[in-house]
């Protein structure tokens, strides 16, 4: 039983003892105790003084009272107007103290057998560039979701779809067949995703340049474009994709398997990993068959021009293109087949996408039209729609070429990393192979701290130098702090101090001890709580202020130099389980922490 669950009983309990009814409908209100006040946990009373007719002080009294006489792991009450802060024993603490040190895995749940299964679908990158600093946050978010989630008692499908086909694509294989002179990867020793991205650019510079070329000669900019020849090469390299032309097939294929050699580089980086990939190319045409039988069912309209619409003006939207003129299909058309395979192959219960915010209005209409489809799952899709991250320089800007690479950002991480640990002495006696394992740990620890401890919806700004601070809320401050619990359970250990299991049942433990333990003891529910919330921040942010606590506890009180060896154990005990609660809980992020630096 968790003490949230006892100490609910008991205060039914004492509710009927005092008053003769239970509070129903009225959910009883208990919370930790602030701070500034004495106490472990806070009765809100004021929703209790209909069944006693006291006043809030009087009704407070009262149940302080009882609870008092009537349960030994309530130790003393104060009533502070409406509020009736409870006090727990200090074995109480101990014993729950106790109990997390017996879990390895404490505040982990795992998926029994009937867990539902939640598929995530993140990163989800498109063929034509590398990933930049919007797919860092997209990754680290959904990594981190998935994590969560199981964490929570789930089964968990990661997944991705990468938009492997369309015009952005073909706007590349051009660019690198007029300018490419037969560049390879393995020719230039550019990473593939790179290289397939710079003719992306090319395209767009010689592009540029023909629209100014025709604006100069009389054109108006959409005339222009509509006249560019390059574009119209780009659009008929598409129409021979979509017929099979195997010149074409033979150069995107070849093309898209130097993106997926780079892309599984930077996951590899990154630490992201997926079940199964899905490819646009391999939906559009499920995809498209939907539509057409939706179409059949008069569930949407053709036009004229025999291309294929959705209306959802009775759902208070517009109407919505899902196959052009031409028979091609759209974005939302890949979509739809994207869903049907998926939930044709797994037992899914819950569907996420990972997708950012700008995308709000594509799966608001993606879940009605999978609705209307006869998919009821539809209705239910969550997309986990996330804000926008920059530099403190500003704006990202993709079509320039200025993008903030992916890659680019985790070298630069690194780099500051081993400086500034270098700088701090954090690296003094260990081994070349040693530093440079825990530059890549903190440089990367820093970076995805520093993204996943802001609340997802909220745009962010992303600043390396504050990420990297080893003072502040910051990854690699907790880093540090799991580091430093570590050194002191090896010096225990060094000095031949025996640690036992469990901590003996003392009666005065300090304040600091106390509170230690109480946020320990909050650490399957943070968990539960971010899962449920879909977001990591919160743990990020229980985190530190757990690393924060411990560093305080660590200042105030002797640990190795004490010299009752009760108190010793408790605090070599504590320690022990913050620094698996650091490592627990920055996994879920994650992250790594060092054991020494
Ligand atoms: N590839 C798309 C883009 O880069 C994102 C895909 C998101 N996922 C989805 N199921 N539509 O904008």
């Amino acid at each position: 039983m968790t003490i949230n669950q006892l100490l609910e009983q008991k205060l039914s309990a004492a509710i009927e003892a005092l008053y003769g009814q239970q509070p129903v409908g009225q959910p009883l209100q208990l919370q930790p105790t602030r701070k500034e006040f004495t106490g472990d946990f806070t009765v809100i009373v004021f929703p209790l003084t209909r069944l006693s007719r006291k006043k809030p002080e009087d009704t407070g009294e009262e149940i302080g009272q009882w609870l008092v006489a009537n349960t030994p792991e309530i130790k003393a009450y104060n009533v502070i107007k409406g509020f009736l802060n409870l006090t727990l024993d200090s074995a109480c603490w101990l014993n729950k103290l106790n109990e997390a040190l017996d879990q390895p895995r404490f505040g982990l749940k795992s998926a029994g057998p009937d867990a539902p299964l939640v598929m995530v679908e993140f990163s989800s990158p498109n063929t034509n560039k590398p990933l930049h600093l919007g797919h860092v946050r997209n990754n680290l978010l959904g990594s981190s979701l998935c994590r969560l989630l199981e964490a929570d008692g789930n089964k968990v499908f990661k997944t991705n779809i990468v938009n492997d086909r369309g015009i952005h694509i073909c706007k590349s294989m051009l660019a690198w067949q007029k300018w490419g002179e037969g560049e390879t990867p393995a020719s230039s020793g550019k990473k593939g995703d790179h290289l397939v991205g710079d003719y992306y650019v090319a395209f767009d510079k010689h592009y540029k340049q023909e629209i100014a070329a025709l604006m100069e000669q009389g054109m108006t900019k959409e005339a222009a474009e509509a006249a560019s020849p390059l574009m119209a090469e780009a659009r008929g390299m598409l129409l021979r994709w979509e017929a099979g032309d195997p010149e074409v097939r033979q150069l995107w294929a070849t093309m898209n398997e130097w993106v997926y050699n780079g892309f599984d580089e930077t996951y590899r980086k990154l630490g992201v990993a997926f079940d199964k990939i899905y490819y646009e190319s391999q939906t559009y045409l499920p995809g498209k068959d939907k539509v057409l039988e939706g179409l059949d069912k008069g569930l949407f309209i053709r036009k004229e021009d025999g291309s294929v619409w959705a209306d959802l003006t009775a759902e208070g939207l517009d109407q919505k293109v899902l196959l052009r003129a031409d028979g091609t299909s759209v974005y939302m058309t890949q979509d739809i087949g994207t869903a049907a395979l998926r939930f044709a192959e797994y037992p899914i219960d819950k569907m996420v996408y990972v997708v950012g915010n700008e995308q709000n209005y594509h799966f608001q209409v993606l879940s009605i039209l999978l609705d209307k489809l006869g998919f009821s799952w539809g209705k239910d899709l969550v997309h986990f729609s996330y804000g926008m991250v920059e530099l403190p320089e500003g704006k990202m800007k993709s079509r320039e070429g200025t993008v903030v690479d992916a890659d680019d950002l985790v070298e630069e991480m690194v780099t500051t990393a081993r400086d500034t640990s270098r700088e701090l002495g954090k690296l003094d006696g260990l081994s070349n192979e040693e530093a440079e394992a825990i530059a890549v740990m903190v440089g990367l620890g820093a970076l995805k701290y520093f993204i996943l401890k802001v609340d997802p919806r909220k745009n962010m700004t992303f600043n390396p130098k504050e990420s990297i601070d080893f003072n502040g809320n910051t990854g690699p401050f907790i880093q540090y702090t799991h580091a430093r619990i570590r050194s002191v359970l090896r010096k225990a250990e060094a000095s031949d101090i025996q640690l036992p299991a469990a901590a003996p049942l003392v009666d005065d433990l300090s304040e600091k001890e106390l509170y230690l333990i109480r946020l320990l003891n909050a650490f399957p529910d943070t968990v539960s709580e971010a899962a449920q919330a879909y977001s990591p921040a919160v743990v990020a942010n229980y985190l530190y202020d757990l690393a924060k606590e411990y560093n305080q506890f660590y200042h105030d009180y002797s640990i190795l130099k004490e010299e009752n060896a009760d108190k010793r154990t408790i605090r070599l005990l504590l320690s022990e389980l913050t620094g698996r609660v650091l490592k627990n809980g920055m996994g879920l992020l994650g992250i790594d922490v060092p054991e020494r630096m």
